[in-house]
């Protein structure tokens, strides 16, 4: 397993880097004008990094923080570093940080013929709790529903 170094996105000279690794991961990127509405959303927003060793940003995870709940917006590792551990890191630290900081439950949505990303969340206890039908474009998917709750043995 490789080793990385998750870091918060600090500033918004850092949302290239994403938005390189968006276009390369998703059908429906977000765009430059979604991240810095982010950036500026402070105390909700938080985006993760993931670094390697030459400090190149390989991967991203993107969330929510409201109250007691963590949404898991967007996580994507580029398609070179993939299988090496990235995304596992980036959520290990989001689901710790979120729960040090009082959230209980997380959630997010994930295209229903996603089969990595599915393992991925099953293997960090995300269930299946229901079903948005046709919720994605390009092309037309339904969103499979994931929490996992509570989140108090993820703490740091
Ligand atoms: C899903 C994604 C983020 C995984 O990133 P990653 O850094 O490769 O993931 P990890 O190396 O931490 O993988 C951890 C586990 O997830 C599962 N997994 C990851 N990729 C997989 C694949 N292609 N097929 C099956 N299982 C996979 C495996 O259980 C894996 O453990 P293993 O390598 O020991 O078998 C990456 O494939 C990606 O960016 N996909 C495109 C964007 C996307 O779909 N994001 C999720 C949106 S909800």
């Amino acid at each position: 397993m490789r080793e990385w170094t998750i870091e918060l996105m600090t500033d918004r000279d850092q949302i290239d880097e994403v938005l390189a690794i968006e276009e390369l991961s998703f059908t429906n990127p977000w765009t430059r004008e979604m991240y810095l509405a982010e950036f500026e959303n402070h105390g909700v927003s938080f985006c993760y990094l993931a670094r390697d060793n030459a400090r190149r940003v390989v991967g991203f995870c993107s969330v929510w923080k409201v109250v007691d709940e963590l949404h898991i917006n967007n996580l994507a590792v580029a398609p070179a570093d993939r299988r090496g551990g990235a995304a596992s890191a980036l959520l290990r630290r989001v689901l710790a940080e979120g729960a040090s900081a009082g959230a209980n439950r997380a959630t997010l949505e994930v295209r229903r013929s996603n089969d990595a990303a599915r393992n991925l969340y099953e293997r960090f206890g995300f269930r299946v709790a229901g079903v948005r039908r046709a919720y994605y474009t390009k092309p037309v998917e339904d969103a499979i529903v994931l929490w996992r709750y509570p989140l108090t043995d993820l703490a740091a």
